[in-house]
């Protein structure tokens, strides 16, 4: 199979690329490096990360239709694993328009090539984050999301949505993941975990919202890319499929891990709820389990994975430990 990785310099995309292309995929990816969080994360994943893997690398924006249009055009696409987006819910309340620009158009750009260029199948990222204002427990894909709370999350809800006028009208297979708190080694600076190991190892405070009283279905980056590859294998004319951990973890209880694997504790800064966040989201991941997935990694172990690659990577704390890690989990 020739699949089209959009993002795929990012922390999701990179990790899929390479489960990919380890099993044997041929990947095209498409990134443009912008600068949402470092590049050179993203160059490092590229060049470090997915070094002696074999896959074509385009460097451009997808909000560039003649652009994408040369790619679809030379390389023969299978697939399209869609990916790219501007992520995360804060920043979207400072920058909306982006989010309709690379999200919503960038989207619709990548669908309308597809149907063009006959994609058997259309994979893309939704989040957790279009449950919004839901009343329900735990989330499930038939509950109602009219309700967002942010841009990012209307964004999202606005990819489901195109891509259902895309399988009705055009035939085209779709399916959108709806990624729950995902985490793990070469994840991104813009979240909880990254940024609380970096403020503890700096001896700074981290900021903690809603008093702490929050919880997720915190899901690890391999479990993430197992869900994803049953996904891509399926031939679904239109799916919305949850993926997320299989327990609900509270936020305090991810910091005390954090603290137990750097050894250090964490100064809180307890911050009342920002707006655009929600409280709790779990998953209910039974649709993904019927095709025989299950969430394999516990927070205890991820978070262990996460710290030692982040020592590592930043040359800092216990080298030896974070070293020996790397080399078992590679
Ligand atoms: N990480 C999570 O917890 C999470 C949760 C829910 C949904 N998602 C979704 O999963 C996808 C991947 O997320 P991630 O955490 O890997 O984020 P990421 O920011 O690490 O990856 C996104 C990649 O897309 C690229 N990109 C952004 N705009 C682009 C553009 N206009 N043209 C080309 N490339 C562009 C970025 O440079 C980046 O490398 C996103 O769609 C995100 O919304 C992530």
């Amino acid at each position: 199979m020739k699949i089209l990785v959009t993002g795929g310099a990012g922390f999701i995309g990179s990790h899929l690329s390479k489960a990919l292309i380890e099993r044997g995929d041929n990947v095209v990816i498409i990134d443009n490096f912008n600068d949402f969080y470092d590049p050179k994360l993203k160059r490092d994943r590229i060049s470090k990360f997915l070094k002696g893997c074999k896959f074509t690398l385009y460097e451009g924006d997808i909000r560039d239709y003649q652009f994408l249009e040369t790619i679809f055009k030379k390389e023969k696409l299978d697939k399209v694993m869609h990916l790219a987006a501007v992520a995360g819910v804060r920043h979207s309340l400072i920058d909306p328009f982006v989010y309709e620009e690379v999200n919503v158009r960038g989207t619709l750009n990548l669908l309308e090539l597809s149907v063009k260029y006959k994609i058997q199948n259309f994979i893309f990222a939704s989040s957790s984050s279009v449950y919004g204002l839901s009343k329900e427990a735990i989330f499930s894909e038939h509950h109602c999301v009219d309700f967002p709370i942010s841009m990012y999350a209307a964004s999202k809800r606005a990819k489901e949505l195109m891509a259902h006028v895309y399988s009705h009208i055009h035939g085209l297979n779709t399916v959108g993941l709806r990624y729950f708190s995902v985490y793990g080694p070469w994840g991104r600076p813009d979240m909880a975990l990254f940024k609380f190991t970096k403020n503890i190892l700096e001896d700074k405070p981290i900021d903690v919202y809603n008093y702490g009283k929050m919880s997720r279905s915190f899901t690890y980056i391999d479990d993430i890319v197992t869900g994803t590859l049953k996904a891509i294998d399926q031939n679904f004319k239109y799916e919305i499929i949850n993926i997320g951990g299989a327990k609900e973890e509270q936020l305090m209880r991810y910091i005390k891990l954090i603290e137990k694997y750097l050894g250090k504790k964490a100064k809180k800064n307890l911050m009342p709820m920002q707006p655009g966040d929600i409280h709790v989201s779990m998953a209910d991941s039974r649709k993904l389990s019927k095709l025989d997935w299950n969430p394999k990694t516990s927070i205890d172990e991820g978070i262990k994975h996460f710290i030692n690659w982040y020592k590592n990577y930043y040359n800092v704390g216990d080298q030896e430990e974070a070293e020996a890690e790397q080399t078992a989990s590679v």
